[in-house]
């Protein structure tokens, strides 16, 4: 059997259409550029449509394919308006990349139910109304395909300060799990990639001596850079990696070695 292989021996399907989510932003304008130099067309959205728009203009300027959309992944009625305005204009994925997230690190004790209903729509809610908006066509067009979601370290050894979104990331990591047996018999592979502390605006909210630890903490002495988690969801995104489902990567330079 070919690695990426389809379902009944059908040969490997050439990488077709890749959605990024949270494209406006580090991880995701990294993770677009390279799928893009791999020769996916790509899709970006984002809840900020001017960024996920500077995403895609930073693609078609490097010569590949790409379209904007704005989108609340945390409203599964704006995610199906979304995959309708995909399907109609660029077909039918064949990678999801549910990258888009979000927190505001304190201590659980001072968290309110509006705080944990956002931090839950985002970042659980947001990938399994997007997984659930596009497998079908995904599942129909009978090609295989790839879903990477983008989960925590917080999820694999707990944060303090980010416990509702650890609470999130670890329920992202289970549905992957979940999700991937659900539709192996398709072609369709399903894995979680955990960043630790990487350098963007989500990390560089969190108070300074919690950063300053973190960096003191990791083996290499670095922060993760966002082409460092880039390249980990590329690999599970890749036509290659069609033999690996429901596996969960932490990327975070030794810091986490979760068994
Ligand atoms: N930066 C880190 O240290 C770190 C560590 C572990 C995990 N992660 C995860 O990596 C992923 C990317 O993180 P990042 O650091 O690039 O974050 P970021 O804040 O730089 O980007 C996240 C993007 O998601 C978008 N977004 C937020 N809510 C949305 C919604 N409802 N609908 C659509 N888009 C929305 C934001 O507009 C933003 O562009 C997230 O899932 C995050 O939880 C990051």
């Amino acid at each position: 059997m070919e690695p990426g292989q389809g379902p009944g021996g059908q040969p490997p399907h050439p990488p077709g259409l890749a959605l990024v989510t949270g494209a406006a932003s580090d991880i995701a304008p990294a993770t677009a550029l390279l799928l893009a130099r791999r020769g996916m067309p790509l899709a970006v959205a984002d809840l900020d449509g001017d960024g996920a728009r500077r995403t895609a203009a930073e693609i078609q300027a490097s010569g590949s394919q790409a379209s904007a959309w704005q989108v609340d992944i945390s409203e599964p009625a704006s995610v199906e308006s979304m995959r309708d305005g995909i399907l109609a204009e660029m077909g039918v994925p064949w990678v999801l990349v549910n990258n888009a997230g979000w927190d505001e690190a304190k201590p659980f004790l001072d968290t309110e139910p509006p705080f944990w209903d956002k931090v839950l729509g985002i970042n659980l809610i947001g990938p399994i109304a997007v997984s659930h908006a596009f497998l079908p066509a995904m599942i129909d067009q009978g090609h295989g395909g790839r879903i990477v979601n983008v989960a925590s370290d917080a999820a694999r050894v707990g944060s303090a300060g980010e416990t509702v979104y650890a609470g999130a990331k670890g329920g992202v990591v289970s549905f992957s799990k979940s999700l991937a047996r659900e539709v192996a018999r398709h072609g369709i592979t399903v894995n979680a990639v955990c960043p630790g502390p990487t350098d963007t605006p989500l990390f560089r909210a969190q108070p300074e001596n919690v950063q300053a630890a973190l960096q003191r903490a990791i083996p290499m002495h670095r922060l993760a850079a966002p082409q460092d988690i880039a390249v980990a969801i590329a690999f599970f995104a890749s036509a290659e990696a069609g033999y690996l489902t429901g596996q969960v990567l932490s990327v975070s330079g030794g810091l986490t070695m979760a068994g």
